[in-house]
């Protein structure tokens, strides 16, 4: 269903057969909600969030393309979460074996201005798809559409802002022993220790090369989210923690407690695509009770 959405900006709604729902703002192909069948909210939104275009919206899942973070020429994180996507009325069909889901797609392709300050053509198919048990799927198809040689390279993140109920109760499993790139940190390689992490102030880390499965264990909400991604090796883990979420002027002070970004990327290595090709990285997020996950 495409309605109105704050601001006027539209969106459209998922719902799942047994009360789950997703929401997506045209504006950034950006989703902002992702409730399970019983309503409670899956994603963090900052309460501060401006829904101003040009802006990107703080909360939800932005999409960083062509540029993750401020590694290249591009602005931060890109252009594609403050661009207005149009959603593909007659989409391919799923394959038949994962049938039955909510979905829309989404495609972004770059105006002459875009083309100005990136000088490719392409065309970006976001597919937003609820499963029947409530689980979310995201998958993204970047095809490199230049008539002529030129081949394009990409960084990019599913930036993905879990609503948790207290960071300092939260674990995430799954990145332990991982070598890191840390934003915080001058230029260098790092490797995690061997216990699952824990947060007790900022973090900014970029994992390289993950496992495909990622835990996020909320003991407070015993709930567990999990991460499953393809064709994504990396995974970015930020929470501001006090002192830069006063500077940021679409958070809240104390938001930080209730969030976790957990970044499904492709970072250290940009993908690089010739005339014709197409990459594909996908998401999967799910939640199962804590106890059931715990030590797997
Ligand atoms: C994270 C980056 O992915 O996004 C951080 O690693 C950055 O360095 C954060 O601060 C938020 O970025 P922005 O542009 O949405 O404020």
């Amino acid at each position: 269903v495409l309605c109105k959405g704050i601001n006027g900006l539209d969106k459209v709604v998922l719902r799942g057969t047994r009360g789950s729902s997703a929401e997506v703002y045209l504006y950034g192909g950006h989703l902002t909600s992702w409730k399970n069948d019983h309503g409670e909210e899956l994603l963090f939104l900052s309460s501060k969030a401006t829904f101003k275009p040009p802006k990107a919206i703080r909360g939800g899942i932005p999409i960083c393309f062509p540029q993750f973070g401020s590694h290249g020429s591009l602005e931060q994180h890109g252009f594609a979460r403050n661009r207005f996507w149009v959603i593909d009325n007659d989409p391919p069909p799923f394959p038949t074996n994962i049938s039955n889901k909510a979905f829309v797609d989404l495609i972004l392709k770059p105006s002459e201005e875009d083309m100005k300050i990136w000088p490719y053509s392409f065309e970006y198919r976001l597919r937003i798809a609820l499963g029947p048990g409530g689980d979310l799927l995201l998958t993204s198809r970047i095809r490199n559409t230049n008539s002529d040689w030129k081949p394009f390279s990409f960084t990019f993140a599913y930036h993905t802002y879990f609503s948790v109920s207290d960071i300092s109760e939260v674990r995430v499993e799954g990145l332990e022993t991982l070598d890191y790139l840390d934003n915080l940190q001058n230029k260098g390689r790092f490797t995690e220790q061997g216990d699952a992490l824990t947060f007790e102030s900022e973090v900014d880390k970029i994992y390289l090369s993950t496992p495909t499965k990622i835990a996020i264990l909320d003991h407070e909400k015993k709930r567990t989210f999990v991460l499953r991604k393809d064709g994504l090796p990396d995974a970015v883990v930020w929470n501001p923690w006090d002192k830069k979420a006063k500077a940021m002027t679409d958070f809240g002070d104390d938001e930080y407690k209730h969030m976790l970004c957990v970044e499904a990327a492709a970072v250290e290595k940009p993908i690089i695509l010739k005339p014709g090709e197409e990459w594909k990285g996908r998401l999967e997020l799910s939640t199962v009770p804590s106890s059931y996950c715990s030590g797997q």
